[in-house]
């Protein structure tokens, strides 16, 4: 009985080897081969599928590292020019991108001088001009007129202009600046931040910029609200 089977399997043809017959043969170990690259070639794929956009998420994006142009509205410039001893409040619309957020818009000011001669202002704020070089790499004035961030240098709140004592004010600690933005009195630790400003067609565009608190130097935090 036993013979006739194994006749029978004869008949139907030659054996075909698995691994588990021949695990050493030159074919099996060529096989076992090819799958471990195989799978080490896509793991690697699937793999940097996924790590391109997580690394491009982590990279600073345009919105983060450049600041973007906002136009003043053209009768705050207009105020601003026929200002001499007053700063102006110039409002603005702020845009800025954050993450894969949509686009943001709020509303912004700064505090805009005039400044007739520039020697005299640049004598006026050692703390931006130390060696007579801008520690900001932006000119400061520019179409005759400096710009100050709204934000105090000390710990971030918004400052105001007082009349009465013809000086920026701080609310919260008492700190307080020239109408050229010298620090004058209190905690804060340097003058007030100039922001970029520039002319584009007859009108001009403001950059956001926001400073590092409490320090000495101007060090850039971010160019978004
Ligand atoms: S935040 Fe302005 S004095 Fe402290």
């Amino acid at each position: 009985m036993h013979d006739s089977n194994a006749e029978a399997a004869e008949s139907i043809g030659p054996k075909i080897l698995s691994a588990h017959d021949a695990p050493q043969s030159e074919d099996e170990v060529t096989r076992r081969k090819f799958m471990a690259n195989a799978t080490i070639a896509i793991g690697g794929l699937v793999g940097l599928a996924l790590a391109v956009p997580i690394v491009g998420s982590l990279l600073p994006g345009k919105s983060s590292t450049e600041g973007s142009w906002s136009p003043l509205t053209a009768a705050e410039l207009d105020a601003l020019n026929k200002a001499t001893s007053k700063p102006v409040k110039l409002t603005f619309t702020l845009k800025y991108v954050d993450g894969y957020l949509p686009e943001q818009s709020v509303p912004e000011y700064c505090w805009g001088i005039r400044v007739d001669n520039n020697q005299k202002f640049m004598a006026a704020r050692p703390d931006i001009f130390a060696g007579g070089k801008a520690d900001v790499p932006y000119a400061v004035v520019n179409m005759g007129f400096v710009l100050f961030s709204p934000i105090c240098p000390h710990l971030g709140c918004y400052y105001g202009w007082s009349d009465a004592q013809n000086r920026f004010m701080c609310p919260c600690h008492g700190s307080q600046y020239t109408f050229d933005g010298t620090h004058i009195a209190g905690p804060a630790p340097r003058g007030l931040d100039p922001l970029p400003v520039r002319e584009r067609s007859g009108i001009a565009d403001v950059m956001w910029i926001i400073y590092q608190s409490n320090t000495p130097s101007r060090i850039v935090i971010s160019y978004q609200a």
